[in-house]
């Protein structure tokens, strides 16, 4: 039996290190930057490195390395690019067979420029990636202990499929859910929110969902709680985290000072390793600190795989201060 089984995507990425890509504030959206492209132009790039990663995938990786026996399910065109996802997952002991391969379209492609700051602008095509085949999954040979949900294309249909059967089952929920999930809105969420354990969105797209652009932190936090059955957890970046547990009890946690190499996966990083070390004995504090441990290891190397920690090698990252908030 699994432990975990991630559903969401997986991708081909390939990073590209320039390292002096002009950076300027964005003429709407300051203090947000722009690093700037010129048309017409031909950079030369330091350095190139390729990796797979998407979330569902990403997840998996943690969980298996954790020591949790995983299943990983997406979607991946009938290409290069696919196999090779596949094969890196079967290499780091992931079940892959629930795996759906379609002929239509490329699998899930994206270009990553890196800034020197660590900071990036991803490109991505998400092509088969997000065309889930609801009448081609087994769901009754999936009966993990956790459903672990990250993007799935906005697919309601998927999305109501695996919430009833998670239902049925006693299958626990933990959801991060990707932009088109998130566009579905709270109100129309609602019943999915109810039944799942741990829900985690940063701070901007937890107010996408709620539909109030702006809301601070706290006001996220608590809206979305309103809502969700069991923890709501929301990312603010460097600004690190605040968790509502289901007393209504607020943890809240920075970020440790640690090398920033490049920042893709951190967001994976920190969801996959909160829910792998809550789903042991339910200690949120210690959750908050493992997410945040794979969170810097994460980030101190290229791509979103590098770095995930191993079940024995959390030991060397040091653990995050957490407050425990009376109101
Ligand atoms: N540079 C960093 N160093 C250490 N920890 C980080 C860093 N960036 C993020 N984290 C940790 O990871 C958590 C999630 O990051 P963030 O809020 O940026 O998620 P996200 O916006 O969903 O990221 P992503 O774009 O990777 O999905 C943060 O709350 C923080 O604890
Ligand atoms: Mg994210």
């Amino acid at each position: 039996m699994h432990d975990f089984i991630t559903l969401g995507s997986a991708t081909r990425d390939v990073f590209f290190k320039a390292g002096d890509f002009e950076l300027r504030p964005h003429e709407h959206d300051a203090p947000q930057m722009e690093q700037c492209v010129p048309l017409g132009s031909k950079l030369e790039m330091k350095e190139i490195v390729f990796a797979t990663g998407g979330g569902g995938a990403n997840a998996a990786v943690t969980f298996a390395r954790q020591g949790w026996q995983t299943a990983a399910l997406g979607v991946v065109g009938a290409d290069f690019n696919g196999e090779a996802i596949i094969a890196e997952l079967a290499q780091e002991g992931i079940e892959t067979k629930y795996f759906q391969k379609h002929e239509g379209d490329h699998t899930a492609y994206s270009v990553i420029l890196v800034h020197g700051s660590g900071e990036r602008t991803i490109l991505s095509y998400k092509g088969e990636g997000q065309h889930f085949n609801v009448q081609a999954i087994p769901f009754e040979n999936l009966t993990p202990k956790w459903f672990y949900l990250n993007s799935l294309g906005g697919n309601w249909d998927l999305l109501q499929a695996i919430s009833a059967h998670a239902a049925a089952n006693q299958i626990k929920i933990g959801m991060n859910p990707g932009g088109k999930e998130i566009a579905h809105g709270l109100k129309k969420l609602t019943p999915v929110l109810k039944n799942i354990s741990v829900l985690i969105t940063n701070k901007e797209e937890g107010a996408e969902m709620i539909g109030t652009p702006g809301l601070e932190h706290r006001q996220v936090l608590d809206k979305l709680k309103e809502v969700v059955g069991g923890i709501a957890v929301v990312t603010d970046g460097p600004n690190g985290v605040l968790v509502k547990d289901v007393d209504g009890k607020i943890y809240k946690a920075g970020v440790p000072d640690s090398p920033v190499v490049e920042r893709t996966g951190a967001g994976d990083a920190w969801s996959s390793g909160f829910i792998s070390e809550y789903s042991r004995g339910g200690d949120i504090s210690k959750a908050i600190q493992f997410g945040t441990a794979n969170a810097s290891a994460v980030v101190t190397q290229f791509g979103a795989r590098a770095g995930i920690l191993k079940k024995d090698d959390w030991g060397s990252w040091p653990l995050v201060e957490v407050e425990i908030l009376t109101s």
